[in-house]
């Protein structure tokens, strides 16, 4: 089967929107191999983007990139005007562009608050206690647990955590790694809203998602990878209505989800 053109806006021109993470012909290397060529990819403050694609498509790689823990070969992360591609994780994060890679643990010994100072550690004191105080506001469930270790926590509990240390410096964007990963749907439909709240209040995210329903359910922009190509670009509404265009068998396999 031949893959379906790539298609549709999102723009692609020189001109980089100002609200926006864009991701500019990035190309990322492993074991001396090219896992993803000329990648462009525009995330916009205010929405979730949907990033799908099957196993080994190079979903993961591209966030280890943009996180600056992969060197990209080629490319740049752009923000603002400043080019962000081949600098360190550390002064990515502090620009503001949070990645929450793929099987992301907890110190499973130390309890929810010590993971949640852990995150927190490299804050002034202040924007550390508000932080502490809008994250537990977005996952309430928490506020309960705080002295307990985190391995004592449900796999969705853990997520909580996860996503919380992600947001609790205030990133202006999140970019995350299999979100829904070993979750029962009634976990994932508890974490949805929350990922639609974070987004209208102005974050700007990148959902990768194995199931492509859950992530187009609530994604503006969609763009599928495969084979470290980009073979998609354009609206979630696109392939919520013609779902043929997810042609792969692990992307029909995850449309029927959610
Ligand atoms: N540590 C590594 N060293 C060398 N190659 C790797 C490494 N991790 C992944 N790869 C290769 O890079 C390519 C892209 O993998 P990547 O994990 O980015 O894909 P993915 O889209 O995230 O897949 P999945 O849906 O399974 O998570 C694959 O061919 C994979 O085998
Ligand atoms: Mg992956």
């Amino acid at each position: 089967m031949t893959p379906p053109p790539p298609t549709g806006p999102p723009p692609t021109g020189p001109e980089p929107s100002a609200g926006a993470l864009s991701l500019r012909g990035l190309t990322v290397g492993r074991g001396g191999r090219t896992v993803a060529r000329d990648i462009s990819i525009e995330i916009p403050a205010g929405e979730v983007t949907a990033l799908l694609g099957p196993n080994g498509a190079g979903k993961s790689s591209l966030v280890l990139a943009v996180g600056g823990v992969l060197r990209p070969l080629a490319g740049s992360v752009l923000m603002q005007g400043r080019d962000y591609a081949r600098q360190r994780p550390e002064q990515i994060r502090r620009a503001g562009i949070a990645i929450v890679p793929e099987g992301r643990r907890l110190l499973t010994d130390l309890t929810v608050e010590d993971n949640l100072r852990v995150a927190a550690y490299s804050l002034p004191r202040e924007q550390a206690r508000t932080g502490r105080e809008r994250v537990l506001g977005l996952f309430p469930e928490l506020s309960r647990r705080l002295s307990a270790p985190a391995r004592t926590l449900s796999g969705g509990e853990q997520q909580m955590v996860v996503l919380a240390q992600a947001l609790i410096a205030e990133p202006r964007f999140l970019l995350i790694d299999e979100l829904s990963l070993g979750l029962a749907p009634v976990v994932i439909n508890r974490l949805l809203p929350t990922i639609r709240a974070v987004a209208d209040a102005g974050l700007g995210v990148l959902l990768i998602e194995q199931f492509a329903a859950v992530a187009l359910g609530l994604a503006s922009g969609a763009y599928i990878l495969e084979g470290g190509r980009l073979r998609f670009s354009g609206l979630a509404s696109e392939l919520r209505e013609k779902p043929e265009l997810l042609s792969s068998a692990y992307l029909l396999r995850g449309s029927g989800a959610g």
